[in-house]
Formats: structure tokens, sequence, C-alpha cells
């Protein structure tokens, strides 16, 4: 009976709620900045900046992660960014308040300079033209410290440029990734997420992207022209089943997954 009471529905459930627990993994990609940063450096980075924060669950991470860890999260929406304080920061306690939030365009901040800055879930495609990534990666550069690396995540694969959804199944909920648009010569990419629950109610376009398809190549390039001194990418390992294990190397070299995820590191 109780179970039946907290079953989540489309008019009880929090989309950003629901979004956390479809979409992101914090503690891997805090361990991540650690590994790359170290790998480089020779040493752990400190303050992290977390563009495109959305409710700075990384942030939040980060900061609990070690007592001199300092966030600074940028994100243009107000009240995402009052529900993460809300939710991730009351109960966390001294931590919250080394995270500073900013209300903001990404490209309208560049202090205080941090170890690494983040830009993940591919929030950086929405910057459409070669003219506005680089912009923001020019941005990005006047953002870090001398020893500083910029970590970004990408997506593709020849699925990337299929329309279809991909349905996952998670704990009380079903979480929809829906490629409703790709547009093969400028890459215009629209994406959504739904989600549907048990009694069958939905919540369609919880979320929905107006997003740019960029490539590897173009990516890296870019980092070169606004000023980067080498990018290097973290491509998946796979499991004895070929299966994807969460585990990133550098590599030149990826294989020729039909969809894949890797992240681009570009160093100061
Ligand atoms: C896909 S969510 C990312 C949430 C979270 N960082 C994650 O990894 O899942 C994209 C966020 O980027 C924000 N955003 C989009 N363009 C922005 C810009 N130019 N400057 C700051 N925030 C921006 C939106 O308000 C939204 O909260």
């Amino acid at each position: 009976m109780a179970k039946t009471e907290t079953r989540l529905t489309a008019a009880t459930a929090d989309r950003h709620w629901l979004y956390e627990r479809a979409v992101q993994n914090p503690d891997a990609e805090v361990e991540f900045f650690d590994h790359v940063f170290a790998a480089e450096y020779g040493r752990k980075p400190g303050f992290l900046r977390e563009d495109f924060s959305g409710t700075t669950y990384l942030g939040y991470k980060w900061a609990a992660r070690r007592p001199d860890n300092t966030v600074l999260a940028v994100d243009l929406d107000g009240p995402t960014l009052a529900w993460g304080r809300r939710v991730h920061g009351e109960p966390l306690g001294e931590a919250a308040s080394r995270v500073t939030m900013v209300e903001a365009d990404v490209r309208d901040v560049q202090a205080p300079k941090c170890d690494v800055l983040a830009a993940t879930n591919f929030s950086w495609w929405g910057f459409h033209t070669h003219e506005s990534l680089r912009r923001y990666f020019e941005n990005c550069l006047e953002s870090l410290r001398d020893e500083g690396v910029l970590v970004l995540d990408i997506y593709g694969g020849p699925e990337a440029q299929v329309p279809q959804f991909e349905e996952k199944e998670c704990e009380g909920f079903t979480y929809i990734w829906d490629q409703d648009e790709f547009n093969p010569i400028t890459h215009a990419y629209r994406c959504k997420i739904h989600f549907r629950f048990p009694d069958g109610s939905e919540m369609l376009n919880a979320f929905e992207y107006d997003w740019r398809l960029w490539t590897i190549p173009e990516v890296r390039r870019l980092l070169l022209e606004a000023g980067f001194r080498k990018s290097e990418v973290y491509w998946e390992g796979a499991d004895e089943d070929g299966e994807p294990d969460g585990e990133f190397d550098v590599s030149e070299v990826g294989d020729s997954s039909p969809a894949w995820v890797a992240y681009i590191v570009a160093y100061r």
C-alpha cells in the first residue's frame, strides 16, 4: 500500500529530480576531473567552475569531495539555480558555503579564475556557429588559471543523427530521449526529454534543446584557434561483452560504435 502511495506520476514528479536520476552521474565526473588534472599537473585541482550548471548537482558534489574545494556555478536560469541551492545546498551544511552561484551567460563571466572548467551534458551545443563556439572557448581560456583544464563531453556516431526515441527504465519512471530533428546540412539538432510513469501518465517535453551536433575534429580545431595549448580525447573502454565500461582513457583512435560518448579535455 505504502509503495502505491509513493508511486511517481506526471502530476507529482519534479522534472529536475527526474533529470538528475536519469541523466547525471556526478560522482564519476568529479573523479574524472581529479584524474585528468593530476595526469597533467601532478596535483589535485581545488576550484571548479561549472558552466551551464543547472541545479549544480555536480558542483555540490565537488564541494563535498574535499574541505578546500570551491565552486563557481554559472547558469542563465535563476529558478533552476534556486532549486539546486534548496535541494543540494541546504542539506550540505558548511560545504555549501564554498559554492557560489552566478545567474549569467557563461560568456560574460571570466573571474575568479578556476583550475577546472566543466561544461557537461552537451550544453555547449547551444552555440551553433564556429564563431560563437570559438568565442565561448576564448572565454573559457580567459577564465582558467595558468594550470587549468577545460572539460567538455560530446557524443556522436551514426545513431546520433537518426531521429528516434530511446527509452531507459529508471527506478519508478521511464526516461525517454527524443532525437526529434537533425539537419545534415547545418547539423542543427533538436532533442527533447520526456518521462513516463507506471500509471501511464506522461510528462512530455520536460526539457527541449536547440543544439548543433558538433564533431570531435571541429571542436579540437576551434580549441586550438581559441588559444588552448593542446587538447586530448578521452575515449570510453569496453567490457568483455563489448559494452561501454565507464572508463575513459586518452586515445587518438576511437572505435566505430553506432553511438558513443567521449570527453574532450583542453589545456591552457
Ligand atoms: C542541459 S542543462 C545542463 C544541466 C547540467 N549541467 C547537466 O550536466 O546536466 C543546460 C543548462 O544550460 C543553461 N544555459 C543555456 N545556455 C546558457 C548560457 N549561454 N549561459 C549560461 N547558462 C546557459 C540552461 O539554463 C540550462 O540550465
